[in-house]
């Protein structure tokens, strides 16, 4: 079925269009040229944003007037799709040759200051937020932060409950590169009051550490709250979905719900940016734990994982260390037959994506490895009031992604992806 996409569509085009020479403009002056490289190894954001020509969806013909970097490839679409023990953020590939010995050394370092708090950010809602929204993010990444503000992550009433959210930083690994950070970082927050900043450096073999002192905050700050989504920036959350799902849970019992990874074995090879010597972890299989863009957990589980993660030894896998976590509470994570986790490999496999279909995103609740454009782009149609999709439903039909390694993108659906028939063509 043909949906037609007129006036206000139109309208969304050519601000997107505005949005990205904005946002292109903007980066020129900010970032300096030539081969910079953010911590944990994000692109450039100019180049994320329009160098991908196998992005889940076709570049508009409108944006053909914007002006295109070089494509700088992307860790993720070097890596293989179907590498199990991937953990959300890629490690830094300068950092390959990780000094477990001083990691080892340091292990019992960790208790580090909160710079920035938002003590008041569970209080304000009688009775506590129904979902907090913790998101991973780095210092640097203003504009993936901006973006989420102001798409899925926006704050207030989601079918009638209470959103809230927060911002999960450390201290820039390279303050060179921004002088002028914890100004920055401070104006930011006194607008917004959704950044938590600690005083680690902010590494991707850090991000344990990130996880540990947010759980802390969560019992100590937000013990009210009634569910926690945790993930990363570069994911688009379908907060409806999460919402739907999460009125039919009791925040008083246990839930973890995720895209669960069984039985994955630790990297043995040493050139592996995932190694982990037989010193550091001597068994032979990880416990089941969350991979992909983010997971669901309710107020009683994080504080009990907030006082198990205390008990475990550090774990420079972020992932995998929750799970840890999980194994000492004795909590099977949950994988919900509806979210799925996988690797988009190339939108020809799925026509439907070709032509930036939001019915598809409709029904799923986390897309992984997104650039800020998308996000956009897709949260806006997703609330365009003349978006359509007829609910004709397909039979259950596992869906197939060849394995041909390319464009890494995760999802999480919900339930079963709409017609492929059903496109937008714009
Ligand atoms: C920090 O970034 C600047 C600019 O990209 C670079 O010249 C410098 O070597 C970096 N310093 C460190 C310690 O990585
Ligand atoms: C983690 O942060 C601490 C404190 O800033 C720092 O000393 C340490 O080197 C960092 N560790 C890694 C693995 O990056």
């Amino acid at each position: 079925m043909r949906v037609r996409l007129k006036g206000d569509a139109i309208c969304t085009l050519f601000l997107l269009v505005a949005l990205c020479s904005l946002l292109y403009s903007q980066l020129e002056h900010l970032v300096p040229g030539g081969n910079k490289e953010p911590p944990q190894k994000k692109p450039s954001v100019a180049s994320k944003i329009f160098s991908d020509p196998r992005a889940p969806w076709r570049p508009m013909p409108a944006e053909a007037t914007v002006p295109r970097p070089q494509i700088t490839p992307t860790v993720r679409r070097t890596e293989a799709a179907n590498n199990r023990v991937q953990t959300t953020t890629p490690p830094p590939l300068t950092d390959s040759a990780f000094n477990f010995k001083r990691y080892l050394l340091n292990k019992d370092n960790r208790n580090f200051n909160l710079l920035i708090n938002q003590p008041k950010k569970c209080r304000k809602t009688p009775g506590g937020p129904f979902l907090l929204i913790a998101i991973k993010s780095v210092v640097e990444d203003f504009d993936r932060r901006e973006i989420v503000r102001k798409t899925w992550g926006r704050e207030g009433l989601v079918n009638g409950e209470q959103i809230q959210r927060v911002f999960l930083l450390g201290t820039p690994k390279n303050r060179t590169v921004l002088a002028t950070w914890e100004t920055l970082i401070h104006q930011e927050s006194q607008t917004y009051r959704d950044v938590l900043l600690w005083d680690f450096m902010d590494t991707f073999f850090n991000l344990t550490l990130k996880e540990i002192h947010f759980l802390n905050w969560a019992a100590e700050f937000c013990h009210n709250v009634k569910f926690i989504f945790k993930g990363d920036a570069d994911v688009f959350v379908n907060i409806e979905n999460i919402v739907d799902f999460l009125v039919r849970h009791d925040p008083t019992e246990d839930l973890f719900v995720g895209d669960i990874i069984y039985n994955a074995r630790p990297i043995r090879v040493r050139k592996s940016k995932y190694y982990i010597p037989e010193t550091m972890y001597g068994l032979s299989i990880y416990p089941a734990y969350a991979g992909g863009g983010g997971f669901l957990l309710s107020s009683r589980t994080m504080r009990k994982l907030s006082r198990a993660c205390g008990e475990v030894e550090l774990f420079p896998i972020d992932d995998v260390f929750l799970g840890m976590c999980l194994q000492r509470i004795n909590l099977k994570p949950t994988s919900h037959e509806g979210f799925k986790t996988f690797g988009i490999v190339k939108p020809s496999a799925a026509p439907h994506l070709q032509t930036f279909d939001p019915c598809f995103y409709k029904d799923l609740m986390v897309v992984h490895s997104l650039k800020v454009a998308e996000i956009w782009l897709m949260w806006n149609l997703l609330h365009s009031p003349h978006l359509s999709c007829t609910q004709k439903k397909q039979v259950k039909k596992p869906f197939q992604w060849k394995k041909k390694a390319q464009q890494r993108v995760k999802a999480i659906f919900l339930v079963d992806f709409p017609s492929p028939s059903q496109s937008v063509t714009l």
